[in-house]
């Protein structure tokens, strides 16, 4: 029950995967500061926790990776150029929830802004602003774009397992 079976992602990967697909989903609402000069009630909403919830996902997603390394055997394992595609594209994934959280604060922090997570003080304002870290910071933006397009094809790839297809794949992780 706990653990993943080759029929059935188990309780522990399922609440992984939800649980994160909630907080990841939500970060995305970050992309309404583009609309009405970042005056949208979306943004207004979840900004104030995108800092802290982003650096929940990074760890979570270093306890899922521990977790995952230990039920790899057991998994279900789609076959052929799907399967392929499928796992490659969840290895980006994971980078990106391991790498933006960190080039995030960096651009803050580059931008001469505190870093704060959960109402504490990571990084102290620093006393100017950092060219180096804006600009490697700025790739956060850029992967948010790439975990974007990844989640949009994942959850049809998704929909198309389960009502073209027509095979367990959705199933075993809901
Ligand atoms: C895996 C976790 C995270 C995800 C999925 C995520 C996602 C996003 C998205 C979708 C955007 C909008 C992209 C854009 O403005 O072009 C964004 C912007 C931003 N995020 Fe994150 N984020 C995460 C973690 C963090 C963390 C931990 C921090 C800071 C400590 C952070 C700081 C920022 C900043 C400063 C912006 C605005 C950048 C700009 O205006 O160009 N993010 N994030
Ligand atoms: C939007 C709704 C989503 C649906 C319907 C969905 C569906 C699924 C399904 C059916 C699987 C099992 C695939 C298989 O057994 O081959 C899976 C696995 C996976 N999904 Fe999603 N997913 C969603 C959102 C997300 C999000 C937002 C992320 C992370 C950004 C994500 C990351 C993963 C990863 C990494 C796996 C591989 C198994 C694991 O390591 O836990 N998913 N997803």
């Amino acid at each position: 029950m706990l653990n993943d079976s080759q029929q059935r992602y188990g309780l522990i990967t399922r609440f992984f995967h939800w649980f994160v697909a909630v907080l990841v989903i939500q970060q995305f609402f970050k992309f309404a500061d583009y609309i009405n000069d970042g005056e949208h009630w979306l943004g207004d909403t979840f900004g104030p926790y995108h800092t802290s919830v982003g650096a929940l996902i990074m760890l979570l997603t270093v306890a899922r990776l521990l977790w995952t390394s230990k039920q790899q055997a057991h998994r279900p394992v789609t076959q052929g150029l799907l399967g392929k595609i499928a796992r490659s594209s969840h290895r980006i994934m994971y980078v990106c929830l391991l790498v933006m959280p960190p080039l995030g604060a960096l651009y803050i922090f580059g931008k001469g802004y505190p870093v704060k997570l959960f109402g504490m003080t990571l990084l102290e304002k620093p006393a100017a602003e950092t060219a180096w870290m804006i600009n490697l910071g700025e790739l956060h933006g850029i992967l948010a774009f790439v975990l974007v397009a990844l989640v949009l094809a994942h959850f049809c790839g998704a929909l198309y397992h389960h009502f073209i297809r027509r095979d367990d794949t959705l199933r075993r992780m809901v």
